[in-house]
């Protein structure tokens, strides 16, 4: 008989049971995500009629031109996960500090990263944008969180995923047993389980790099770059959307590499480690890929301070491997 539809509520509630000792913290922490991403997609899809277009006249801590989406984002997933008592502190790319939990909320174990709103640039031209994020078990002693339980290396991670506001919204995620996708059916407001057990191709035909930079490349990149374009074996395609999101989704569901790696101008690439790639590099592993900073996995990285960067080089396994021979000279 063919099972019905798998909600994302009734799919948590599942795996929760593989596992006697959870204690339920983890699932509602989910669910809240998933609940401000609802809530995030309904203002992304009418974001031209209404005035959450355009500039907040504000900048965060990265000297970004705040988006009125970005901060509505923000405090979605704030309003989301404060009041639960399963979290004590989150870090958002938004907020240059940690964001406690107000004093008339209980605190729980759990911190929380995001990215509220990934791919900015694209929110005013109708392209895909997404929100990432990442959950940590607090280290710190005392009631409120602090800065060290966010500075616990991506392997520590115990659960991450990310929302794409495209074609259709979709909330993928992992806790360490595969990756899950599931798709909005705005009908009935819930998460359909539509791409269980996603696994990335072990090599792909696509490639995501910002070209543009090409001039201020290290002259190893460039060579990988060109050896991907002049494969015997496969034509590879390019794809660049300018969302981080969209274009690793693609990649994870295509196989393929994104690579936005250090340049003469950013030696340390542009994206953030915390929540942008720890959370991604999470996925990709759990799907059978790699991520590496052109150096070491990007999971293991020993982060110094919430919004530090790093080149994020994240996909097929092949491709990844490649990458880091041509970054050893040993191709
Ligand atoms: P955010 O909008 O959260 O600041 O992230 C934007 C990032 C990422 O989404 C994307 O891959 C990258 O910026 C694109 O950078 P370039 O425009 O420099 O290629
Ligand atoms: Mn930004
Ligand atoms: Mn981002
Ligand atoms: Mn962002």
């Amino acid at each position: 008989m063919k099972k019905g539809v798998t909600s994302l509520g009734r799919f948590l509630i599942e795996e929760q049971r593989r596992f006697p000792e959870a204690t339920g913290d983890f699932t509602l922490i989910l669910e809240q995500i998933a609940f401000a991403a609802k809530i995030i997609s309904r203002e992304v899809n009418k974001a031209g009629l209404i005035n959450i277009l355009g500039k907040a006249y504000s900048v965060n801590v990265h000297g970004e031109e705040q988006q009125k989406l970005d901060v509505y984002a923000n405090q979605k997933m704030i309003e989301a996960l404060d009041h639960i008592g399963k979290v004590c502190a989150m870090a958002s790319e938004e907020e240059d500090d940690v964001i406690h939990v107000p004093d008339r909320y209980p605190k729980g174990k759990y911190v929380v990263v995001f990215d509220p709103l990934d791919g900015s640039s694209n929110i005013d031209v109708n392209i895909s944008i997404g929100t990432i994020f990442g959950i940590y078990k607090r280290v710190s002693e005392g009631e409120n969180g602090c800065e060290k339980d966010f500075l616990q290396k991506g392997r520590k991670l115990v659960g991450a995923g990310y929302v794409i506001y495209g074609s259709s919204t979709m909330f993928v995620y992992s806790t360490g047993n595969g990756v899950s996708g599931f798709t909005l059916d705005p009908s009935v407001g819930e998460f359909l389980l539509s791409h269980p057990n996603i696994k990335i191709p072990e090599k792909g035909k696509i490639y995501s790099i910002n070209e543009a930079n090409y001039h201020r490349w290290d002259e190893k990149i460039r060579k990988y770059v060109e050896y991907i374009k002049n494969l015997e074996e496969r034509q590879y395609t390019s794809r660049y959307i300018g969302s981080l999101v969209a274009d690793f989704h693609r990649n994870l569901l295509k196989g393929g590499v994104f690579l936005y790696p250090g340049d003469s101008k950013n030696p340390k690439g542009k994206l953030r480690l915390l929540y942008e790639a720890n959370p991604l590099a999470y996925i990709v592993e759990q799907a059978g890929g790699l991520a590496t900073d052109g150096e070491q996995m990007i999971l293991d990285i020993q982060p110094e301070s919430l919004h530090q960067k790093t080149p994020l080089i994240i996909g097929s396994k092949w491709e990844v491997e490649t990458y880091l021979k041509f970054m050893r000279g040993e191709a």
